[in-house]
C-alpha cells in the first residue's frame, strides 16, 4: 500500500494550503526547511519524503497571537505545560499543528505528525525524523541565527546526533544571550543529550588492538 500524504501531488496541494495560511517570509521559510530536511534525510538514510513533508508542514500554526494559539490548543486538546499556555503559549505551534492536520489530513503518518509537534521544545527520545525536522528548521539558510552554516558544514561528517545537540546548544545559547524565556522541558532534553554524548565519547575502545593489553 503507498502512503497517500507522500506523493508529490500531495505535497503540492499542501504547499499551496499553506501558502495561504502563512505570511510570505514564514512561508519561504517553510520552503526552506524542507529542502533542507530533504539533504540530512538523505545523508543519514531518513525517508526523504516524509522529511520533506515534515518540514513543509512544521509551521502550519505558527501565525497565530497568544490568545488564538491559547484557543487552539484548548480546542485541540493539547495537554500543555500551565506554565506555557500561560505564558509562552505560542510554543504550543508545533503540537496544535500535528493535531490539526491529523484531522485535516488524516493520511499523514504519526511519525510525520510526531516531529512537527516536536520541532519547537524538542524532546527526550527524539526519532532521526524528529531530530532532522527540529535541526533543519533552525539550519535552513534563510533563518537569520549566526553560526549556523558551521553546523551546516558537518552535515554528513557529525552523527545525526551530534548535529542536533550542536544546533540544540545554539538555540539555548542564543536565548540565554537574547534574555528570551525558555520551555521549562529545555533543561530536561539538554541533559539527556548531554549525557548520551558523553557515553559516546567515554566508550571504551574495546576493537583496537594497538592499545594491547599490559
Ligand atoms: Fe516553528
Ligand atoms: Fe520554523
Amino acid at each position: 500500500m503507498t502512503d497517500g500524504s507522500l506523493t508529490d501531488e500531495f505535497y503540492e496541494q499542501a504547499r499551496k494550503r499553506l501558502k495561504e495560511r502563512l505570511d510570505r517570509k514564514r512561508y519561504e521559510h517553510s520552503l526552506s526547511v524542507s529542502d533542507m530536511a530533504v539533504r540530512l534525510a538523505r545523508a543519514y538514510g531518513v525517508d526523504e519524503r516524509k522529511a520533506r513533508l515534515a518540514g513543509l508542514l512544521h509551521d502550519w500554526d505558527k501565525d497565530y497571537s497568544d490568545d488564538e494559539a491559547r484557543a487552539r490548543a484548548r480546542d485541540l486538546g493539547v495537554k500543555a505545560n500551565p506554565v506555557v499556555l500561560d505564558s509562552m503559549p505560542r510554543l504550543l505551534h508545533g503540537p496544535t499543528a500535528a493535531l490539526d492536520l491529523a484531522r485535516e489530513y488524516p493520511e499523514i503518518g504519526d511519525d510525520v505528525l510526531q516531529a512537527i509537534a516536536r520541532h519547537t521544545s524538542a524532546e527526550v527520545g527524539m526519532t532521526d525524523l524528529d531530530m532532522i525536522v527540529y535541526t533543519a528548521d533552525a539550519i535552513e539558510p534563510l533563518r537569520p541565527f549566526d553560526g549556523m552554516a558551521a553546523i551546516r558544514d558537518r552535515i554528513g561528517e557529525a552523527s545525526l546526533e551530534e548535529l542536533f545537540l550542536a544546533t540544540f546548544q545554539h538555540v539555548i545559547a542564543f536565548l540565554v544571550e537574547k534574555k528570551r524565556r525558555m520551555h521549562p522541558d529545555t533543561v530536561s532534553v539538554w541533559n539527556y543529550y548531554v549525557e548520551r554524548s558523553r557515553d559516546v565519547r567515554d566508550r571504551p575502545q574495546h576493537a583496537d588492538p594497538r592499545k594491547g593489553s599490559k
